[in-house]
């Protein structure tokens, strides 16, 4: 037992010290995934898969009637938000191109001259932008994930542009204006949806802090062997998810695995863990996967994680007092986000919840 460790933590960190992702093996045209990406057995086919498209899937919500009836657009994301944790939402206001140029941009930094992507590798959590494979590379995870990521903190305070690759710098920069927007509209629906008023979540500082993480699924030679994101629920409040149209999205509902199916145009919106805490469990922070991507081409996705995650916020939250009552008493003790996220962190994505370790 002691040995295989021991293999896989200096396997695990050979792969780290190349720097050069999972790409870089795709790259070196490997046929075989090397040990530390493969799952331990039985993980893929633990749940149905999802029983037919139509019967199950994730609400897909049109801000286009934000025109006609706003009451009928807070119904559907208040059922959404506490019945499946996921909804897609289509006519949202974020121009086509920014999708492309965003998905553009990550693109072009991941498919860089490996050279001049190793100067942003790093495992330094406080450097400004942040780029390696794996955040949890050396958490008790159960495998390696088939996915390389970079991430920037783009709010309270956005980075000044030269500390962002030329590769994606503007792209970024524009995209997280038109996440703040839309994280706005957002914030003040699930306000509505909890009988609050509009800007009480904004009010509590639930958009301070934006975190755009960017990710590459390169094609996988063996994609049933691996995964491209372990289970998950998302530290942040809201995540805001752009996808290319690869697919492999799929979220546990039901004790099934749905497909998040790509819809072109489209941004997937989910609760995150502590919009689950503060809503004393209403909205729920659904677990989800992606998996490795068989696809001739690589998948793309940028995540818009509405969180102040690491950095310092003396704020601390616990359930809003507005909900609670004698029949819906307090389900979580206060979390302070720095020390939640540490921890976090530390677990990796193992397949567990951390909320629960703050269940009272
Ligand atoms: C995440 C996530 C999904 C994807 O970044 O938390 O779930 O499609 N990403 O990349
Ligand atoms: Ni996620």
């Amino acid at each position: 037992m002691a040995t295989k460790e021991f293999d896989s933590y200096s396997e695990r960190k050979a792969f780290d010290d190349r720097k050069t992702g999972v790409k870089g093996l795709v790259d070196a045209h490997i046929t075989e995934i090397p040990r530390i990406f493969r799952l331990p057995q039985g993980v893929l086919s633990d749940k149905k898969p999802s029983v037919s498209a139509s019967d199950f899937a994730i609400p897909i919500i049109d801000f286009e009637g934000l025109h006609v009836s706003r009451e009928g657009i807070v119904e559907k994301i208040k059922d959404a938000a506490s019945n499946w944790g996921f909804f897609q939402v289509i006519n949202h206001g974020v121009p086509l191109n920014v999708l492309e140029e965003i998905q553009e941009g990550v693109r072009r930094f991941h498919e860089e001259d490996p050279e001049v992507k190793k100067t942003y590798f790093t495992r330094d959590a406080a450097k400004r932008f942040v780029y390696n494979s794996n955040f949890d590379l050396y958490s008790s995870s159960s495998c390696v994930n088939w996915r390389d990521s970079f991430a920037c903190y783009m709010a309270p305070d956005p980075p000044n542009p030269e500390e962002l690759p030329v590769a994606c710098r503007d792209a970024m920069i524009e995209y997280s204006k038109h996440m703040m927007r839309l994280g706005d509209l957002i914030f003040e629906l699930l306000s509505e949806a909890l009988g609050l008023r509009s800007d009480k979540l904004k009010s509590m500082d639930c958009m301070k802090g934006l975190l755009l993480i960017c990710h590459y699924y390169p094609p996988c030679p063996q994609p049933d062997l691996t995964i491209g994101t372990n289970n998950h629920s998302d530290n942040s409040f809201l995540t805001i998810l752009l996808q290319d149209q690869i697919g492999g999205l799929q979220i546990h509902h039901q004790d099934c695995w749905v497909d998040v199916s790509p819809i072109p145009g489209a941004l997937v919106i989910n609760m995150g863990d502590f919009l689950q805490l503060i809503t004393n469990d209403k909205f729920r922070s659904v677990e989800h996967r992606v998996l490795a991507n068989r696809a001739a081409t690589p998948r793309i996705s940028v995540a818009s994680f509405f969180s102040t995650s690491m950095l310092p916020n003396s704020t601390v939250y616990g359930p809003i007092k507005e909900i609670l009552s004698e029949e819906n008493p307090q389900k979580y003790r206060v979390i302070d986000l720095k020390e939640y996220t540490e921890g976090y962190f530390k677990k990796g994505l193992d397949g567990t919840s951390y909320l629960s370790h703050y269940k009272i």
